[in-house]
Order: structure tokens, then sequence, then C-alpha cells
């Protein structure tokens, strides 16, 4: 790797709570939706930095199942940039190589954004470069449930022996990131220390790393930033220390 990533180590699932679009436009007099926008460019460009360092995952946390509660207009200037990104990022996808995947309950969008939705995957199924899956309509809490009851859905229909099936591992791979391994780096963005609902299960044991940049701002440099922290980082797993 050259220039300030030569001799590092780059995590192979970079997660991100990407936070700070509101506040970004908010600072410009600017309505919040221009912050979205301007947070829609940041991922674009995240998906090509992340495939030109080798990251093999990605995953963007862009809209929880609590931000429904947001007002009516930005929850509607967030759909229709959904409509428009779901396009941009399949050319950007076939451009680096990327698999995509959703994350979350999709069952509650229009229509058209399910339609964008399965286009995108579809359509990158096959490439191998980096497998980026964008987290939409998605809740830590909301995922656990709906992947119990899938659990126990299959419960009635084939009894299973409960101690001997239900292992950590048959739990991720009941998971929506079944097959994803779990994040070893997680960014949020705009100072904020908390998880915000986002994979609760997957990040039980991912380096933190905070930065006081507002999303949009994130860029090449800031993720250099990132893992250049995350190389500095002791991963003992519980273990002791080496
Ligand atoms: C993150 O930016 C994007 C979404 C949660 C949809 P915010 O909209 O949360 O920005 P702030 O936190 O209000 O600045
Ligand atoms: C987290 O950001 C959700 C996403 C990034 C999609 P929020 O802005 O919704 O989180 P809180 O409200 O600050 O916890
Ligand atoms: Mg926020």
């Amino acid at each position: 790797m050259p220039g300030r990533l030569e001799g590092t180590v780059i995590p192979d699932h970079i997660a991100i709570i990407l936070d700070g679009n509101g506040r970004w436009a908010e600072r410009r007099n600017l309505p919040r939706a221009m912050g979205h926008k301007a947070g829609c460019e940041a991922v674009e460009q995240t998906v090509r930095n992340c495939a030109k360092l080798g990251v093999k995952y990605l995953t963007v946390y862009g809209f929880s199942t609590e931000n429904w509660k947001r007002s009516e207009e930005e929850v509607s200037a967030l759909m229709n940039l959904f409509r428009i990104y779901l396009k941009k990022l399949l050319r950007v996808a076939r451009e680096e190589g990327c698999c995509c995947r959703m994350i979350g309950d999709e069952r509650r969008f229009a229509p058209d954004i399910r339609k964008g939705i399965d286009t995108l995957v579809s359509e990158t199924r096959e490439l191998r470069n980096m497998t980026f899956t964008i987290a939409i309509n998605y809740g830590g809490r909301d995922e656990l449930r709906r992947s119990v009851a899938g659990i126990l859905r299959e419960y009635q229909e084939h009894p299973f022996d409960i101690e001997e099936t239900v292992t950590e591992n048959f739990i991720s791979s009941h998971l929506d990131t079944a097959g994803i391994p779990d994040p070893d780096l997680l960014i949020r963005t705009s100072g904020e220390l908390r998880i915000s609902n986002f994979l609760l299960w997957q990040i039980a044991y991912s380096e933190i790393y905070v930065t006081d940049l507002l999303w949009p701002d994130f860029d090449m440099t800031a993720l250099e930033d990132a893992i250049l922290a995350y190389n500095k980082r002791d991963r003992r797993f519980g273990g002791r220390k080496a």
C-alpha cells in the first residue's frame, strides 16, 4: 500500500455510522436535504476509496428504523435521494466491482424503491472485488426480532435439538448479515459516542473510531486516519495481552 498507509493492515470489514448530514447543511444555512445529498456523494466516494484500498466489506448505515420519526419533509427527501442514488450506485458498483447487499426491512419502502434495491442487488451479485452493504430501515433490535421469529417458524415446521442447533454461528446465519464477517472497524462521524441501534450482535469485538468530521466531509484522508488509528489497536478478543 503506497503513501500514508504503507505497511499497514487494511481492515477486512469497515462499518460506518454516517452521521452529521443535517448539521453540515445547517452550518451552511442550507435545508437538511442538501446535507443528505452531500452525504450520498460521500457514500459514493467512500465506496470508491474503500475498493481502492482493498477493503473487502464496507457496510454503511443509511437509514434507521427510528429515522421514520423525522419530519415528513425530511423523510420524503431521503426517499427521493434513495431513488436517485440506487441508480448511481449501480454504476459505481459495476465500475469498482462491488457486490451490493441491503440489510434491514425493505418491506416498508415504496414499490419503486424496492425495485431499485432488487436491481442493484441482482445486477451486482457476481462482482467480487468488495461487498458493499447498505443498511436502510435497519435496526439491530429489529434484525434480532425478525431473526428470532424466523428461527421459531423453522422450529415449528421441523423441530430440532435446541441446545445442539442454536449455536452462535446459527444465530449469525439467521441475521440479515449472514455470510458477512463481523466488522473489524466501526467508524462514526460527527462526534457522537453511541451505537444508535447499528449491528448490535456483529460489533461485539469491533474496534470503534469516532471522528468529529461531519459525514459529507469524510474523504480519503479521513478514511486513512481511521485505518491508521485501527493499526495502533491491540485486538485481544478477551484473551491475554500478547
Ligand atoms: C445522518 O445524518 C443521516 C441519517 C441519519 C439519515 P443526520 O441527518 O442524522 O445529521 P445530524 O445528526 O442531524 O447532523
Ligand atoms: C444513526 O444516526 C442512524 C444512521 C446513521 C442512519 P442518527 O442521527 O439517527 O442517530 P442519533 O439519533 O443521533 O442516535
Ligand atoms: Mg444524526
